[in-house]
């Protein structure tokens, strides 16, 4: 059965910077043989696609002349299960906290550290969702998706999904060319308890408790309640910029003309830097251009403060982009989709 199609459809409520941006299509899709439907239909041929999940890592700038479907394919399944891991299928159109919920529950391990990040499953891949010392891409065993011109289902592996620091080909060679439908995680039966992220282990004390998954859960929701603007009482969409990664060299004359730079060393020889830093640091926390402004606690975090519409959101990205590329010669890299 063709799914219902709306006409002229505010996006409001579909982004967490609360846009207030019209798609001249919208409709919902609960499985995949509506998409195959979907993608057969005359007028879909005509209309370019977006897939839409909970809208928290875009920017609409325009309303979208085109088709946006929003994704809520349910379900969760273990697959396959042997002494060391559980195999799990989850739609695409589950929330990614409720996933970590259901996981916690049954005690496996490997996506405790990213609970409370907001979006649906289909979306965790897109960018390699990561936060306190995790990233997706080490629980992602296959990926199922539709590609929208050739209308095949294809499923891939996770080597070939080239999962970076937020980042993947869905970023790249295969953005908005294909509709995720499923994801397969692969999790732990022993907890690994990944406490490296020093913040983790000193709430995991303040609150007298011993590594788990279900403890470092809790002290990842309680250290991002603190800190990360909640959208529902104020539209943002996390972290605006990505954190620049730089060479050794360019690492060291920053560090004798900012002695005090917040960095992080990875396995690689480059440096990666704390954009919320440098932004702090050119004076520009808090400021605010009408509605569209950097928190005043995370300057990573762009906020609308009322009516803000998405071109003054940008105009402000970009002028703080400018900003940092005259103190530090730094290009920052917007996360966040500009559509
Ligand atoms: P959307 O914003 O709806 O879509 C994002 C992109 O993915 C779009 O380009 C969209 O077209 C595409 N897409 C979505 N679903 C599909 C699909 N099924 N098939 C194909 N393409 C698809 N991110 C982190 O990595 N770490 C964090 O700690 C973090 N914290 C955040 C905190 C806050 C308060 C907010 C608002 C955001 C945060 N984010 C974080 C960003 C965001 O939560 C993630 O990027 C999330 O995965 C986006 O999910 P979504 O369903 O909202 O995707
Ligand atoms: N900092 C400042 N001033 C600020 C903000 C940060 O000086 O206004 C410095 C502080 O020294 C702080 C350091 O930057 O210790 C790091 O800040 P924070 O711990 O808040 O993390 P982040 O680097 O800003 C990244 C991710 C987040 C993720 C957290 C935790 C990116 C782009 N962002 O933020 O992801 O939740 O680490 O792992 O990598 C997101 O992607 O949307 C997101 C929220």
């Amino acid at each position: 059965m063709m799914s219902i199609i709306k006409r002229n459809y505010s996006l409001k409520k579909h982004n967490t910077f609360n846009i207030d941006v019209k798609a001249k299509y919208f409709t919902i899709i609960q499985n995949e043989k509506q998409i195959f439907n979907l993608l057969q239909e005359e007028f879909s041929l005509k209309e370019k696609i977006l897939i839409l999940g909970s809208g928290s890592n875009i920017l609409f700038t325009k309303n979208y002349n085109g088709i946006v479907v929003f994704n809520q394919i349910k379900g969760i399944k273990i697959i396959e299960e042997d002494e060391k891991y559980s195999t799990i299928k989850v739609g695409a159109g589950e929330k990614w906290h409720d996933f970590v919920l259901w996981s916690i529950k049954r005690n496996l391990s490997g996506i405790e550290n990213l609970a409370l990040i907001p979006g649906l499953v289909g979306a965790s891949p897109i960018q390699n969702i990561g936060a306190y010392g995790m990233e997706v891409k080490n629980t992602i065993q296959k990926i199922h998706f539709i590609n929208i011109k050739s209308k095949k289902k294809i499923i891939i592996n996770d080597f070939d999904c080239k999962f970076k620091y937020r980042d993947s080909i869905f970023k790249n060679q295969l953005r908005n060319k294909v509709i995720i439908t499923n994801v397969i995680f692969k999790l732990y039966k022993k907890p690994i308890n990944n406490t490296k992220y020093g913040e983790i282990s000193n709430e995991l004390q303040r609150i007298k408790k011993d590594p788990s998954p279900k403890s470092i859960a809790q002290a990842v929701i309680n250290i991002r309640n603190k800190k990360i603007p909640n959208p529902k009482k104020i539209g943002n969409s996390g972290s605006f910029f990505k954190n620049p990664i730089v060479s050794q060299n360019q690492f060291m004359k920053l560090k004798i003309k900012f002695p005090d730079i917040v960095y992080y060393k990875n396995s690689s020889k480059k440096i990666k830097l704390a954009a919320g830093w440098l932004i702090e640091h050119a004076g520009l926390k808090g400021i605010r251009k009408g509605d569209a402004g950097v928190h005043k606690n995370q300057a990573l975090v762009l906020v609308n403060h009322n009516n803000a519409n998405g071109k003054e959101i940008l105009s402000l990205a970009r002028h703080i982009q400018k900003i940092i590329k005259i103190k530090y010669d730094i290009n920052l890299e917007t996360e966040v989709n500009i559509i």
